[in-house]
């Protein structure tokens, strides 16, 4: 029952710990072995598949770093170019359309004001049609959309979304699988994608057995005011939702760079009192990543790694790793969030904060 935390401490951890579930839910039906199943995603997905040559992402939150993750999954494996953008700066300018752009909303409650504004707005604006990704059926974005991929995350009562990111994130991937089909994705590439869709459930569950390490982690953040969280590429909104999470039930200030910028000003800031946080699964782009945790070594800046055995890096003084069990390139940044998922609870719970009501802050921002 969702309105229940059950064996669980806060509803946060609960529904942290439903992933696995929920992420099997969202993929339910519409794959297959080796394939994304088109009409699952609605009647008229394959028609309009065809014609979409741009998609637009609008969103607010965690949920626009799951639109930022989508950009990186679109343009690599459909080679169609995709913006993103808060909903808030969309609606308040003028902007250039091109033509056959895809509009697409991504909304946990699907009542966020300034996601429903873009999106009412979009209507007249020449957009070939309004796609939603939201997690509650009969909402007002829902009902405004032409198609919808709905996810199965279930009621998430904590403030901070966990589970509703990584099933969006499962459904913007099915979706990108879809879009790529009908621009030059090879069945092969597809078929190994969703091979890694069916192994994510377990691996998922893998992540959160590092439970016990993470709150041990946990312990170096106590007592700091500010921390620096590094990605690159589609690790970098992984990095972005890292933080988000962490200034959210904890308090402390954290700040998500792409790793490359980092000595383009963050790096000023590094100091044994700034916790650095990476999420660096071994890919190509390691080797780069790398050369920056140095430079915050040689400050004198304490790192937490999260990186796969491949990435062969060791803990050091001054070098936590934790490591994630090897993942697909592909679904590595639905995997990654959850150590920072659970890093950012476990900081929140030895500070004593409101894990499931943080100050200030509401489930779903209804109003301006
Ligand atoms: C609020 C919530 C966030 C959420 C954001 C967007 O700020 O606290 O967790 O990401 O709204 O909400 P939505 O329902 O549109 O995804």
């Amino acid at each position: 029952d969702s309105a229940d935390k059950g064996e669980y401490r806060h509803f946060m951890l609960k529904e942290i710990h439903e992933q696995p579930r929920v992420i099997q839910a969202t993929m339910e039906g519409r794959i297959t072995d080796s394939r994304v199943l088109e009409q699952a995603l609605g009647t008229e997905a394959g028609s309009l598949l065809d014609d979409v040559r741009h998609v637009q992402i609008i969103a607010c939150g965690t949920s626009y770093h799951a639109g930022m993750v989508a950009r990186y999954w679109i343009e690599e494996l459909a080679g169609i170019p995709c913006s993103v953008e808060v909903a808030s700066e969309f609606r308040y300018r003028h902007h250039v359309i091109q033509p056959d752009t895809l509009f697409l909303c991504i909304s946990q409650s699907g009542e966020t004001a300034d996601t429903l504004a873009a999106l009412r707005q979009a209507k007249d604006a020449g957009f070939r049609a309004a796609l939603a990704i939201c997690n509650v059926p009969g909402s007002s974005l829902v009902r405004e959309s032409d198609l919808v991929i709905m996810t199965q995350a279930g009621p998430e009562i904590g403030v901070a979304s966990t589970k509703a990111f990584t099933t969006q994130l499962v459904a913007l991937l099915l979706f990108t699988l879809a879009l790529g089909r009908h621009n030059g994705l090879s069945e092969k590439r597809e078929a190994d994608i969703v091979a890694a869709l069916h192994r994510l459930p377990g691996q998922v569950a893998d992540a959160l057995a590092l439970d016990g390490k993470i709150a041990e982690l946990s312990k170096a953040f106590m007592d700091k005011n500010h921390s620096l969280f590094l990605g690159r590429g589609a690790m970098f909104p992984v990095a972005l939702e890292g933080a988000l999470k962490l200034k959210e039930i904890s308090y402390i200030h954290a700040e998500a760079y792409p790793a490359g910028e980092l000595k383009h000003g963050p790096l000023a800031l590094v100091d044994s009192e700034m916790p650095v946080v990476t999420v660096a699964p071994n890919d190509e782009l390691l080797e780069k990543l790398k050369s920056n945790l140095e430079e915050v070594r040689a400050r004198g800046g304490e790192l937490f790694v999260f990186a796969d055995g491949g990435a062969e890096l060791q803990d050091q003084p001054g070098i936590h790793v934790l490591q994630i069990p090897e993942v697909h390139p592909i679904t590595a940044p639905i995997v990654y969030t959850l150590p920072l998922q659970l890093l950012s609870y476990h900081v929140a719970v030895l500070k004593g904060t409101d894990v499931d009501q943080p100050r200030n802050l509401a489930k779903s921002v209804t109003v301006e």
